[in-house]
């Protein structure tokens, strides 16, 4: 087979965000596009003639065609062997161990993760390195580079490949394998969690309410929470994963799964809720009666971590985003461990995981995991969460109040101010960033400002720096809000405010989130300007 090298000319905005490079869907089907970026991929790496390749998708609509053009591509820049989960379909996380069980160069994921899908809604590629995790900013700014000079690409004339059929075909020089998506990672889960007792505890009636939101943990779950665990069919709803998620976000927070948070707070709720989003990666966990935020679920999941057999050795370290709140902190100090705050995504994790500095992260988007992948990982959490109620046969909410009675409790929330004008926004990060200095000493109402800064972040592994990751006033007495842009979005800008109050563990612990911190939230306009800048009053995503 013949390869053929098609001329092209560079898109100027192909710079990848967060997590590689999201876009329109109709952006992506421009002749070249999606190619363009493939190529720009290869173009920026080293030494993977002959090597593996996984590619995968969370099933979204554009997911099979790029698929096939990946497949193209990486047969004829000179991939040896490219590993395809059965469908086009991997999980995020099942991607990342597909890429470190098989000793693969790297992989290819084609998510938006929890934005929507379908023909003018969200797609996006990602590459990640051999680790298993997203490629560093060294790599994504090659990237960037290489797509904005880029004069061919290279791809070969092959049919397409049938998705569906497990097996082995070649195209050109490569070996096309499509695997089994679920497998692997499903023997991986039962490696970390006693199934045992998670299925005796769900023998003895305990009931599971998990939401897939019709994306790719579908099947991973209904594997794992039905078939190997022995939870009742239905316990998984919208399991089968929708190029469109059915119309809706696959996004799992309060807004996007408010039907399982009802249920959750109602009179007949079943004991765990859980929900994942478009590729797997996110969690939402709710107990009965209890909505546990991302931040608290990484703090009480790595106190109690040693109560399943892939943590029983306890933990190296505990790393998480800056903006996600300090109640990992508590536990590091309560547990003699180090604790790292990093910028946000997950790509910076990576290097502590790898260095054996730390075995549990998370971030307050909802993203939770270990050293056993290098993405976060939804049913990871799930599961994690499971095997401790199994183990210390306490509900959620019980759990959560002897926490917050060991280490404290942070009152904590996310304002979210979407598809705000760029400009606006930018001037308004600009206008804060020059009054840092100015800050310290000042107070509004009772708060006094004790610091403030642009969060810069040295990585100890690899001495790379990341400046500019946030912005963020620390008042007296450890509360704090914290400014920053979303790197995430399609269209716009939205801006990201994070709300956090501490009470010490002989405080209130059981007042109403909004009216613990109802003092920062006013004081979230003095010091910023939304309004001023872009005419909003009110967030429009509180989580
Ligand atoms: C993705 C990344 C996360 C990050 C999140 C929020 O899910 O994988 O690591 O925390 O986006 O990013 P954003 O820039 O939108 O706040
Ligand atoms: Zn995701």
């Amino acid at each position: 087979m013949t390869i053929r090298e098609v001329p092209t000319t560079p898109f100027a905005d192909q710079k990848p965000g967060t997590s590689g490079l999201r876009k329109k869907v109709p952006v992506f089907q421009q002749p070249g596009y999606a190619e363009n970026f493939i190529q720009s991929i290869f173009d920026s790496l080293d030494g993977f003639t002959g090597e593996a390749l996984v590619i995968g998708g969370d099933g979204r609509f554009h997911n099979r065609e790029v698929i096939q053009a990946a497949i193209r591509m990486a047969a004829a820049n000179g991939f040896g062997t490219i590993l395809i989960g059965r469908g086009g379909i991997l999980s995020t996380p099942a991607a990342s161990h597909v890429i470190r069980r098989y000793g693969a160069f790297g992989g290819i994921i084609l998510s938006a993760s929890h934005n929507p899908g379908g023909p003018t809604e969200d797609f996006g590629i990602k590459y990640n390195i051999s680790n298993g995790g997203p490629a560093p900013e060294k790599i994504t700014d090659a990237i960037f580079a290489r797509s904005t000079a880029i004069d061919r690409y290279l791809t070969l004339d092959s049919a397409d490949v049938d998705l569906d059929r497990d097996g082995e075909t070649r195209v050109g020089g490569a070996v096309v394998r499509i695997i089994d998506p679920v497998a692997d990672y499903a023997a991986l889960m039962e490696q970390l969690f006693d199934f045992d007792a998670i299925r005796a505890l769900i023998g003895g009636g305990f009931r599971i309410a998990f939401d897939a939101m019709s994306a790719v943990t579908g099947p991973y779950a209904t594997e794992i929470l039905e078939s190997r665990l022995g939870a009742p069919a239905g316990t998984v709803r919208n399991g089968v994963p929708l190029p469109d998620f059915g119309g809706h976000h696959p996004d799992p927070n309060l807004v996007h799964a408010k039907a399982l948070y009802d249920e959750m707070m109602g009179p007949d709720a079943p004991d765990f809720g859980a929900a994942s989003d478009g590729d797997g990666d996110r969690n939402l966990i709710i107990g009965k009666g209890l909505f546990v935020t991302p931040s608290d679920s990484l703090a009480m999941l790595a106190a109690n971590a040693h109560l399943a057999p892939g943590y029983a050795r306890g933990l190296a370290g505990i790393a998480r985003s800056m903006p996600t709140s300090g109640a990992a902190d508590k536990v590091a100090e309560g547990l003699g461990l180090p604790l790292f705050e990093t910028p946000t995504g997950w790509k910076f994790f990576g290097n502590l995981l790898d260095a054996g500095k730390a075995t549990i992260c998370g971030e307050e988007s909802a993203g939770t995991g270990s050293d056993h992948v290098r993405e976060k990982d939804g049913l990871w959490a799930v599961l994690l969460w499971l095997n401790i109620l199994a183990v210390r046969r306490q509900s959620v909410i019980e759990i959560a109040r002897e926490h917050w009675q060991r280490f404290g409790r942070n009152y904590y929330a996310r304002h979210d101010y979407e598809g705000v004008d760029s400009a606006a926004a930018d001037t308004l990060m600009v206008e804060l960033r020059g009054r840092l200095d100015a800050l310290p000493g000042t107070g509004i109402g009772d708060l006094r400002i004790e610091a403030a800064d642009d969060f810069a972040y040295h990585d100890p592994v690899d001495g790379s720096e990341s400046r500019k990751q946030g912005i963020r006033i620390l008042f007296e007495g450890g509360s704090r809000i914290v400014f920053r842009l979303s790197g995430t979005g399609t269209s716009g800008a939205t801006i990201r405010v994070y709300i956090e109050r501490y009470e010490p563990a002989d405080g209130d612990l059981d007042r109403e989130t909004g009216e613990a911190i109802a003092d920062l939230i006013a004081a979230v306009e003095t010091i910023a300007g939304i309004a001023r800048h872009t005419g909003r009053t009110a967030p429009d995503v509180v989580t």
